[in-house]
């Protein structure tokens, strides 16, 4: 079950999935992090950050999904490398620091503390924010990808880059290739999908700010096509390893993931649902890659039988 992401190496391929387990350590508290290849953080912004007012994640039972609308309520970079990553140093799984930012500068300056922390070995690049300068999001333009992360790329010299993809695309190959050029160690791929609940009695919506993400199941074949699509068209010949996640509840969602070309496998809804499940998902895959007939998970990265 051992994977190697980008020179990094996992005891296996699941990773907590940022936003669905705190900083990691409150995880910690439900679940032996040795089930778990990785964690990322909750994604860190220069100032804390309050986020929403409730409600601000709702279940979509008849989808089924779950929709949030957190604000990335955080406790800002001055905290969290002051209280929170001191206290991951033994943790017992690899933790990977995840930012967000309004602006170009304040991706830089976040991800040049974490780099030299020298406590992150990868760094999990959150481009799903609107950059305060045109309103736009850094992940839903190629160029503005290009942009933001040419600043970003020098800012991290010994840390692994990852670029966490919006689906919110008409084109992800498009995305995921701008990720790539610009030097992405891996892509992660997928964040949660715009949405939007009414309460058809108040009529208003069900959450405080209106519009959230949806995420868990309902965005899984979502996430298998888009994988697929960048495994294919440009991820493997680049050798550029994917995460993929997205409703990733059992271990063949993550199985199906694996098929479509992830190297890695995230779960984030699952966690609220059941914060132990990647025990049982990690047992189911070990079982499928014996019985696939392989000697390890990575022989079966990207081979879905797709035409
Ligand atoms: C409550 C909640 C908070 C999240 N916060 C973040 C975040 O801070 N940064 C980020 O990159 N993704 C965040 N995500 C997105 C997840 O990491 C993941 O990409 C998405 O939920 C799809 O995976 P899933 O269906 O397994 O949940 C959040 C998701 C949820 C449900």
């Amino acid at each position: 079950m051992t994977t190697n992401l980008a020179g990094i190496q996992l005891r296996n391929p699941l990773v907590a999935a940022s936003g669905t387990c705190g900083y990691v350590g409150e995880l910690a508290n439900v679940l032996d992090l040795s089930t778990l290849g990785a964690a990322v953080t909750k994604s860190i912004t220069r100032q804390p950050r309050e986020g929403n007012p409730p409600w601000r994640i709702i279940d979509v039972p008849r989808a089924p999904a779950m929709l949030n609308a957190i604000g990335l309520a955080n406790v800002g970079l001055d905290q969290f490398l002051g209280e929170k990553l001191p206290a991951l140093q033994r943790i017992g799984t690899v933790v990977i620091g995840s930012i967000a930012g309004n602006s170009i500068d304040e991706y830089v300056e976040i991800a040049a503390a974490f780099d030299q922390s020298g406590q992150l070995p990868a760094v999990e690049l959150n481009v799903s924010c609107p950059n305060t300068a045109d309103g736009l999001q850094f992940g839903e333009h190629p160029r503005k990808l290009a942009e933001l992360l040419a600043r970003v790329r020098p800012a991290i010299t010994r840390a692994k880059m990852i670029v966490k993809l919006s689906p919110n695309v008409a084109d992800i190959v498009s995305m995921a290739r701008s990720a790539i050029d610009a030097g992405a160690d891996a892509i992660t791929l997928i964040n949660t999908m715009p949405a939007l609940a009414i309460d058809v009695e108040t009529r208003a919506p069900r959450l405080s700010r209106g519009a959230g993400g949806l995420s868990g199941p309902a965005i899984h074949p979502i996430a298998v096509r888009m994988v697929h699509e960048v495994y294919r068209s440009v991820a493997k010949d680049a050798g550029v390893p994917i995460i993929g996640l997205g409703g990733v509840m059992t271990w063949q969602d993550a199985a199906e993931l694996i098929l479509a070309g992830s190297t890695a496998v995230g779960m984030g809804t699952a966690l609220f649902v059941d914060p132990t499940s990647p025990r049982a998902v990690g047992r189911g895959l070990e079982k499928w890659v014996a019985r696939q007939g392989c000697s390890s998970v990575g022989d079966l990265i990207g081979q879905a039988r797709i035409p």
